[in-house]
C-alpha cells in the first residue's frame, strides 16, 4: 500500500520523467501509426481535405495511355505494389476482388487500379496477365520510372529497391502497402485498410458509395 503510494508521489514530485515518458509514448504512437498505415499522419495533419491523388499519365495492360481522367464518373480504389511481391500485394489484391464481388451492384461505380512500383520489370504484358489472374475488373497501370515517380508521390507511396542478389532481376520492391478511395471527381474519399478480408474490405467501402 505504502509503497505504491511512494511510487505515485515519486512520479508526480518529478515532472521532467513523466514529460519524458509521454513524449515517448506519443512517439511511439506515431512510429506505430506511420508504420501501420505508410504515413497516414503526412496527410491527415492539414485542415479541409487532405491532398491525396492527382493526375497521372500511365499505360494499361494493353499498352494504352490511361490518365486519372478516364476514371472520372467512377470511383477508384487504388493500390500500389507489384507483380514480383511475394505476399503482401497478392493478398491484398485477393481481398480487393472479393470485396469487388461482394459489393454487387456498387462494384459497377468502382475501378480498382493496381499501379506497379516496379516498373523495370512490371511491363504491360506482365501487368495484364497479373491483373487478370485477380479479376476482370483490376486495371493494371505501370509506366516510365518518371510517371511512377510522380503518381507515387501524389499518393504518398514510398518505395525502394532491396537488393538481394547480384544479377540485375535480384532485387525485391520495398513499399508502403495503402489501399485509396478516391471519388468520381478523382478527389482523395477514404483510406481503406488494406489487410482485411474481402468481406470487411467491402463494408469500409460500401459506407462512401451511395
Ligand atoms: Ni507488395
Amino acid at each position: 500500500m505504502s509503497t505504491t503510494t511512494n511510487r505515485n508521489d515519486n512520479r508526480g514530485s518529478n515532472p521532467k520523467s513523466s514529460s519524458r515518458f509521454i513524449l515517448g509514448v506519443a512517439g511511439l504512437l506515431i512510429a506505430v501509426v506511420l508504420l501501420g498505415s505508410g504515413g497516414f499522419l503526412w496527410f491527415t495533419g492539414g485542415r479541409g481535405a487532405p491532398s491525396i491523388g492527382g493526375p497521372f499519365t500511365l499505360v494499361d495492360g494493353d499498352g494504352k495511355v490511361v490518365t486519372d481522367g478516364d476514371f472520372r464518373g467512377k470511383y477508384m480504389l487504388v493500390y500500389f505494389g507489384y507483380t514480383f511481391c511475394p505476399d503482401v500485394c497478392p493478398t491484398t489484391l485477393n481481398a480487393v476482388a472479393d470485396a469487388m464481388d461482394k459489393l454487387g451492384t456498387k462494384a459497377t461505380k468502382i475501378a480498382p487500379v493496381f499501379i506497379t512500383v516496379d516498373p523495370k520489370r512490371d511491363t504491360p504484358q506482365m501487368m495484364k496477365q497479373y491483373t487478370a489472374a485477380f479479376s476482370p475488373h483490376l486495371v493494371g497501370l505501370t509506366g516510365t520510372a518518371a510517371q511512377i515517380a510522380d503518381v507515387a508521390k501524389e499518393y504518398r507511396v514510398y518505395y525502394a529497391e532491396h537488393r538481394t542478389g547480384p544479377g540485375p532481376n535480384d532485387y525485391a520492391m520495398d513499399h508502403s502497402s495503402v489501399l485509396y478511395l478516391m471519388g468520381p471527381d478523382g478527389r482523395f474519399v477514404a483510406p481503406i485498410p488494406p489487410d482485411e478480408s474481402g468481406g470487411e474490405m467491402a463494408a469500409a467501402i460500401s459506407k462512401f458509395i451511395s
